[in-house]
């Protein structure tokens, strides 16, 4: 069975990246994954690429905070490519992209969020919702352009917010949430990869 080679983008602790490599190793997600690339040289996504034996690389991110230096872009884009990664994940990566990824994979990068998109994009997504009185909240895979946590939403998982939640127990909840979605939105690139390509 052909299997869809994947590349996983993050700069965190790397739960949903764990989540998925799980999953492909037990069988259940027929993925590949090609590599791991973090912006943080020690971040902890980073060791977990390493327990899985999956080929893992720090990417110097350059000058700016939210953003890769455009060399640092295009070099990202040549280690995917190189990789033949044909889906680009990212699993709280904490930069936005420009143009070289989105030429580069139009389509083909997603991205997973803590909120009901379009609501509450942005940081700690968990605590905006608390704040505005929500009474569900939920995750969101969707495609990558250029704005922040914006483009076409794939699917969404609803989390309830219960009376006593804080905003930890309610982000813990998110967080349950997005390791199941996540790896059923991948299952069905998968798919398709399998049925006649992406
Ligand atoms: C997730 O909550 C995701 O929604 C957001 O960043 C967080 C990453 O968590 N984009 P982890 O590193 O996968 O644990």
């Amino acid at each position: 069975m052909k299997q869809l080679p994947i590349g996983i983008l993050g700069s965190g602790k790397g739960s949903n990246c764990r989540a998925i490599l799980e999953r492909i190793r037990s069988g259940n997600l027929a993925a590949e994954a090609r590599v791991v690339i973090s912006d943080l040289l020690d971040a902890p996504i980073l060791d977990i690429a390493r327990e899985f034996s999956v080929s893992n690389a720090y990417l110097p991110p350059g000058q700016f905070r939210t953003r890769l230096e455009p060399d640092a872009e295009n070099g990202l884009t040549n280690m995917l490519r190189e990789a033949g990664v044909e889906l680009v994940v990212l699993a709280g990566f904490m930069r936005v992209l420009h143009a070289p990824m989105l030429k580069a994979f139009p389509r083909r990068i997603i991205n997973i969020h803590p909120s009901l998109l379009p609501k509450f994009p942005g940081l700690e997504a968990w605590k905006q919702a608390l704040a505005a009185g929500e009474e569900v909240s939920g995750c969101s895979v969707h495609y990558v352009d250029q704005k922040i946590d914006h483009g076409e939403i794939i699917a969404q998982r609803e989390v309830a917010i219960l009376p006593e939640d804080t905003p930890e127990s309610l982000h813990a909840r998110i967080q349950i949430a997005e390791r199941e979605l996540y790896p059923a939105v991948i299952a069905e690139f998968c798919e398709r990869y399998q049925a006649a390509g992406l």
